[in-house]
């Protein structure tokens, strides 16, 4: 982890969905946003929730940094729009949009087809209407940073058919995007986070958590920082000629096969 800040991003805006938190647990957004503001960003915190939104500003602000609130349902083009727009306002310009927000839920068309297209709506469309929004934006700064959060299940096939299914099809957007707006110099990435201590992940019994964390190659468990230093690399200049990469944080997770894991799973057994 950085212990010391050293402004990687001094002088830039970003715009980060979902950026809510609460006291219990880091959210992922939450995490991405204090680690920007850390590293000299300003950010702009957009959640469905203001008070969630508000408890990160206050976080970032205790620590020292800047961010604003612009509460906003992404699932609406017109709010996302506006977002935009009152965020060039307040800081003169985006440069980094980070779509983070997201629904985890296992619905079916046969049983709850409001929910499947309810989570298609946020994680995939609010997804791209973010994206439009902040194309502009980037654009007239020069050129900017994209990153979209999805997750291992969107590569590959594990429970859950419908949030994998908008996980899935973010990857094909973050590459389709990347070809789109690359002249503009608008670089857009994909992060797929494995098996981590986030909220999304937080009903998994002890049991269920020491099986996931043996499961992978290194035998740790992440957590939503480590998917924001993987975010405030990506989002930096450091980065400027990395875009459409789909780049795992998952101990390793995706690299291997299932009796691999079993493997694993077996050896830390055989320690315990
Ligand atoms: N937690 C995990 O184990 C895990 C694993 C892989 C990928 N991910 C991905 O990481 C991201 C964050 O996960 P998390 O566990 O931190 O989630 P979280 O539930 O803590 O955060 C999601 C945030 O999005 C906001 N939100 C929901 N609907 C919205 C809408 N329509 N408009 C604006 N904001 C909205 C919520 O208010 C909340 O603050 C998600 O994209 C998730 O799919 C999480």
């Amino acid at each position: 982890m950085t212990d010391k800040p050293i402004g990687r991003l001094a002088g830039k805006t970003a715009v980060v969905t979902g950026a809510g938190g609460a006291p219990d647990l880091l959210g992922v957004g939450a995490a991405i946003a204090a680690l920007y503001a850390r590293e000299g960003a300003n950010v702009a915190l957009v959640d469905i929730s203001a008070q969630r939104a508000a408890h990160t500003q206050a976080v970032i602000a205790a620590a020292g940094g800047v961010s604003e609130v612009f509460q906003a349902d992404i699932t609406s083009h017109k709010a996302c729009v506006r977002a935009l727009a009152d965020c060039a306002a307040r800081f003169g310009g985006v440069d980094i949009l980070v779509n983070n927000a997201a629904l985890y839920a296992n619905p079916s068309m046969a049983d709850d087809e409001a929910g499947v297209r309810r989570l298609m709506d946020v994680n995939l469309f609010g997804t791209m209407n973010m994206t439009e929004a902040a194309r502009p934006h980037l654009a007239k700064a020069g050129g900017g940073a994209i990153l979209n959060i999805g997750s291992i299940v969107g590569l590959r096939g594990v429970h859950g058919p419908a949030y994998s299914a908008s996980k899935g099809a973010t990857a094909a957007y973050t590459r389709a995007t990347a070809h789109l707006f690359g002249r503009e110099g608008i670089r857009v990435n994909y992060i797929a986070p494995g098996h981590i201590v986030a909220p999304q992940s937080a009903t998994a019994d002890a049991k269920t958590r020491n099986l996931l964390r043996n499961a992978n190659l290194l035998g740790v468990e992440g957590d939503a920082r480590d998917v924001a230093e993987a975010a405030l690399f990506l989002a930096s200049d450091a980065a400027r000629f990395i875009t459409a990469v789909v780049l795992p944080v998952d101990g390793g997770v995706t690299a291997t096969t299932p009796s691999g894991m079993a493997y694993a799973i077996l050896q830390s057994a055989s320690k315990d």
